[in-house]
């Protein structure tokens, strides 16, 4: 880390990411709003093979939720070229979206627990928080 202002290029890829990840989130949102509302989960014997069964909200909601992972990652690696606080706040949002996976899959495997549910959305929340701050830190 040094003193100079980072490269305008690096702060570019840095801005990139983080909305890049926003963007994704949105959409996660609004799947996991849309399973909510609209599809009736089984609430028990919902196991590993019948999530492939859970209906195309779900499956992509799961698609894109490993995606968010990857992509998190992918924003931590380029948020260690540029500083301290994008990396601090790139791996707060990384947590948050782990929690809200772990969370995704105990909802399922787990009798569809209120708690679990919870978990994903305090998830979410604070990987939008990251993102957010991470933008208002570089910008
Ligand atoms: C393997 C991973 C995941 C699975 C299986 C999963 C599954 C689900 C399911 C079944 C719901 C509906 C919950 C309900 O009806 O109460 C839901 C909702 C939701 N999910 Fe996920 N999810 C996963 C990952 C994620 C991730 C990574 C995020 C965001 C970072 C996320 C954010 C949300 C949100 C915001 C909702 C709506 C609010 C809520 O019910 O909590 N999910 N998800």
């Amino acid at each position: 880390m040094t003193n100079q202002p980072p490269a305008p290029a690096r702060r570019s890829a840095n801005t990139a990411a983080s909305l890049g990840m926003l963007g994704l989130l949105g959409v996660q949102f609004l799947l996991g709003m849309a399973i909510n509302l609209f599809v009736t989960l089984p609430s028990s014997g919902f196991g590993m093979v019948e999530m492939m069964y859970g209906g195309p909200l779900v499956m992509t909601h799961m698609m894109l939720g490993m995606t968010l992972v990857f992509g998190a990652l992918f924003a931590v690696a380029i948020a260690a070229q540029y500083g301290y606080w994008a990396i601090v706040w790139a791996v707060i949002s990384l947590g948050g979206i782990l929690v809200a996976g772990v969370g995704g899959l105990i909802f399922l495997l787990d009798g569809l627990r209120n708690s679990a549910s919870f978990l994903m959305a305090v998830g979410f929340l604070v990987a939008v928080i990251g993102y957010i701050a991470e933008l208002v830190k570089i910008t």
